[in-house]
């Protein structure tokens, strides 16, 4: 067995963890609206036409916050089209994902299904084939309380009070060529600058993210950052990261090493936020919204299948990926990542929620299920809150294709206010199980309350409807705390959620 230890201190504070950081993403975008959030005439549909079954397991996922309605999406979406009586609601191509889009769902209906599945909503605005006007009128209509053209409309249409969207963001992935309206990071910088003034002159307590790169992996990702931010630091207070990893060749130790390269694009992307902040000598300092990441790559070939099939249909069947085990231990691996770096990272969402690259599936005339990426989240959101603190982690190290150097342990853990800890790790050793001694002296006497396990003999085992429990957490071994050392056993390839509380 292979041996790690990890030593941490109440005062070796990272940050405090952001409620955000546990958020997710809709799209109108495959089946995530049309089929998965939204479905009358299922038999768990509630009034507004919204599946419950789906509703409980966001409500048991504990997400915080829901970016809509894209994406890719937005950058050729007219907010108008998506309010006032349904009936009236024009159908429109979707340049996206060449799909027809009936705007059926659309801000207040999106409004009743936050508020079910007590979320907050995180707005996308279209800087894509549309600008500052469109953008500060939509945030008229959702945040003025009355008085004016946009509000009042929102009032006839049923809505007396205001939405009060608190997060926008400005555009999407505007550095990539498959944008609609893809702009170089100066054009994008000015008309982010601009919109972003509009919408905060409209409503100053907003909220504002300005796209970053699409990925650490374009050719113009730090000079898009530098460019762009040169232009609207001072009116905007997150840059986003978006991220998806892949693994077609099946070399699991390196898909699983991934977050090397997470890891580093944050602390680029910070750099270049404070280089450009010192350069302006502004007092405030940038945070990050990671608001995409996760796997994206199992429904490559399928997608092509769909849209040869047939283009412009309502609500194809897109980025249906199947999520395996292996995919479940890498978003555990990224959700550690972020809480390491919780002083910068504020807002994370993963891409995406439902039937779109999702924790959760459903079928149109059946139930719904969860994925195995399911677990590691729910659980990071239920227990990941509080302080994140830094642990010091000796631990054995492996090489692979694209890292070197890589811990076998990667672990994060966080301190509530009535002072329990939890530890997250993932042993990403292939064969070995790794004994854990940590270090825990400096927090009293303390006991193992709960120790969850994920972990499955195949890499690639799945959950279906049929057979929704291939994957699921189990009660781990546990372990023995003896004089503030606590020794657990990590087994090889494995999610971990070691639950620690006050001994008295
Ligand atoms: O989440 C799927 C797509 O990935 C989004 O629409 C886009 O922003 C990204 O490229």
């Amino acid at each position: 067995m292979k041996q790690a230890t990890l030593i941490m201190d109440r005062d070796y504070v990272i940050g405090q963890v952001d409620p955000r950081v546990y958020g997710s993403f809709i799209e109108h975008l495959g089946r995530a609206v049309y089929g998965g959030i939204y479905q009358p005439g299922h038999p768990t549909a509630n009034a507004d036409g919204f599946r419950k079954d789906v509703i409980d397991l966001v409500r048991k996922l504990g997400i915080s916050v829901v970016r809509y309605p894209g994406g890719n999406f937005v950058s050729g979406f007219n907010w108008e089209d998506s309010i006032g009586p349904v009936d009236q609601r024009p159908k429109k191509l979707d340049l996206a994902w060449f799909t027809t889009e009936t705007n059926e769902v659309g801000l207040h209906e999106f409004d009743r299904w936050a508020k079910a599945t007590d979320t907050q909503v995180m707005y996308a605005v279209n800087l894509g084939t549309r600008g500052p006007d469109a953008a500060r009128n939509v945030v008229e209509y959702a945040n003025h309380p009355s008085g004016s053209y946009w509000s009042d409309l929102r009032i006839r249409n049923g809505a007396k009070d205001p939405f009060n969207i608190k997060l926008w963001c400005l555009g999407n992935e505007m550095d990539g060529p498959w944008q609609m309206g893809h702009r170089t990071a100066t054009e994008y910088g000015r008309v982010a600058c601009e919109a972003g003034k509009l919408m905060k002159w409209t409503d100053p307590s907003i909220e504002l993210v300005a796209c970053g790169s699409s990925g650490s992996d374009m050719p113009t990702f730090g000079s898009w950052e530098y460019e762009m931010l040169s232009e609207c630091y001072n009116e905007i207070d997150y840059v986003s990261l978006h991220r998806y990893y892949k693994n077609p060749t099946g070399d699991t130790a390196n898909f699983l090493a991934s977050t090397m390269d997470l890891d580093a694009f944050i602390k680029a992307v910070v750099s270049v936020c404070d280089a450009v902040g010192s350069k302006k000598r502004a007092k405030k300092k940038l945070h990050l919204s990671f608001d995409e990441w996760n796997v994206w790559y199992h429904s490559a070939e399928q997608d092509q299948e769909v849209w040869k099939r047939g283009k412009w249909n309502r609500a194809l069947p897109l980025l249906e990926d199947v999520y395996n085990f292996e995919d479940a231990l890498l978003v555990g691996a990224m959700l550690i990542t972020f809480l390491n770096n919780a002083d910068r990272v504020k807002i994370a969402c993963m891409a995406q929620l439902v039937n779109v690259i999702a924790p959760i599936m459903t079928n149109d005339n059946g139930g719904a299920w969860v994925q195995t990426i399911f677990y590691p989240l729910m659980h990071a959101s239920r227990y990941g809150r509080g302080t994140a603190l830094r642990p010091i982690v000796h631990s054995p190290v492996y090489d692979t294709k694209d890292f070197e150097e890589v811990p076998v342990v990667s672990s994060a853990a966080t301190m509530a206010e009535d002072g329990s800890v939890t530890l997250f790790a993932v042993n990403r050793d292939l064969k070995e199980d790794v004994e854990l001694t940590a270090d825990l002296r400096a927090f009293g006497k303390m006991k193992i309350s709960e120790h969850i396990l994920l972990h499955h003999d195949d890499v690639h085992a799945v959950n279906t409807e049929a057979d929704p429990d291939q994957v699921k957490p189990v009660a781990g071994p546990g372990g023995v705390m003896d004089g503030g050392h606590l020794t657990v056993k990590l087994p090889a390839l494995s999610w971990n959620v070691i639950r620690l509380t006050k001994a008295e």
